[in-house]
């Protein structure tokens, strides 16, 4: 049986601010932040969106009447959760007004978290082959003003449906996958922040691809060259570019200039909106095929996941025929375009800013489809508009 994604979408804060102005504020060559880091813009999060927003902003395109009947599982992955014990999918199964006789809840490990929901989606499908699962990636990514992660900075969510017979990508069962106990990025319960060593989580990621990818090639017997594109989890758009040409010298000159030019087309997102957790790998996939001319039906796709602590994992897919016409290019374009760009001091308002705590309350406008409508007694009350 086929399964894979039938649809994915993203969405992303409609606020954001140039790198360049970030560096010179910073006192920072831009050059470092635009070539060496290699990003051009960083989503700004509003007060207003937090990962169930962004979440059910991201699903509203790709859930449909009938879809909404058939989904059995709703599964976040995230590491900006608002809550130590309820999930974020409970509130996005109730916002996209998903069967009640549904499973919901939340996976955490770091930005593997919609990986492992993708992989767990796909074995309860091989087990349920009429029913679907909603998959999001949700995540906002704040390192803190004037921190060495402030540039790779971002916000934003990819939701997925994962089902029989999918129309954009069949995920085949070939999956590498690693456990290494490694404190390269971290966030302790008591703080706002991560706590990161910025080379260690560099050097652990690349160790990490080249382990998954050998140990795939050799089960698999599959070599770069059988390759049509790899996409990468993208913290920031050089690092899957670090670890890509770290293999590259496996393969021949003509496999080398197609995997390079096909990294180039899954970044084009994730320069102007930054990291998004566990939706960076989704967010280059869906950049890879939104703006690539060279993929058709049949396409070979390898993915590499990776998430601090460390869990990584790669796994392939093939095109299905006809999958470019179940993308959203021209609605996630409108997003790109018609974001606001913030001043860096309107930035550093924006971060600072927080939601009531302890009982407080506060009331909220944002003319976003789903945003925080409310705060009171402790509970996040959500807004949903026609729009
Ligand atoms: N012009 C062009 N490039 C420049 C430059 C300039 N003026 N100045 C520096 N650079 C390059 C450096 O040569 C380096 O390139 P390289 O990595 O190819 O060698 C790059 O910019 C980054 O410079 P570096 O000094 O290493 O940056 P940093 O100490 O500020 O740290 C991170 C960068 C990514 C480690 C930091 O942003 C971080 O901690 N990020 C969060 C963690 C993360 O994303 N980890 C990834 C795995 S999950």
């Amino acid at each position: 049986m086929k399964i894979g994604i039938d649809c994915l979408s993203f969405f992303i804060p409609d606020l954001f601010l140039d790198i360049a102005e970030l560096a010179v504020a910073r006192d920072t060559d831009p050059a470092k932040f635009k070539i060496g880091i290699g990003q051009d813009q960083m989503a700004v999060q509003p007060l207003t969106q937090d990962i169930v927003t962004l979440g059910a902003n991201a699903a509203k395109k790709i859930v449909t009447d009938a879809d909404r009947a058939l989904i059995d599982m709703v599964i976040v992955g995230t590491e900006s959760g608002t809550d130590f014990s309820k999930a974020s999918a409970v509130v996005i199964h109730e916002l996209l007004d998903i069967q009640p006789f549904a499973r919901s809840f939340e996976i955490k490990e770091a930005c593997y978290g919609g990986t492992a929901a993708l992989q767990l989606a796909k074995e309860y499908v091989a087990n349920h082959p009429d029913r679907k699962v909603l998959v999001i990636a949700s995540d906002i990514a704040r390192y803190g003003l004037n921190s060495g992660g402030e540039v790779t900075q971002g916000a934003g969510a990819v939701a997925m449906l994962i089902t029989k017979d999918p129309r954009v990508l069949v995920l085949a069962d070939d999956s590498t996958f690693l456990t290494e106990n490694v404190y390269d990025f971290w966030r302790p319960a008591y703080s706002e922040f991560p706590i990161v060593d910025g080379p260690l989580s560099n050097t652990t990621y690349i160790e990490s691809f080249q382990k998954v990818w050998h140990r795939h090639s050799e089960v698999t017997g599959l070599t770069l060259s059988d390759y049509d594109a790899l996409s990468f989890h993208i913290p920031y758009t050089k690092m899957g570019k670090k670890a890509l040409l770290s293999v590259l010298d496996e393969t021949d000159e003509a496999t080398r200039e197609r995997l390079l030019a096909r990294y180039e087309e899954s970044i084009r997102y994730s320069r102007r909106i930054g990291n998004l957790y566990t939706g960076s790998l989704y967010m280059g996939l869906i950049s890879l095929l939104e703006n690539s001319a060279a993929l058709t039906g049949g396409s070979r796709i390898g993915l590499f996941s990776y998430g601090s602590g460390a869990v990584s994992e790669f796994f392939t897919g093939y095109l299905a025929e006809g999958f470019e016409n179940h993308l959203f290019q021209s609605a996630h374009q409108e997003l790109l375009e018609n974001r606001r760009q913030v001043s860096i001091s309107t930035y550093e308002e924006l971060f600072i800013q927080k939601l009531p705590v302890h009982g407080e309350s506060a009331v909220y406008e944002d003319p976003m489809r789903f945003s925080i409508q409310k705060v009171e007694g402790d509970i996040r009350y959500y807004r949903k508009t026609e729009s």
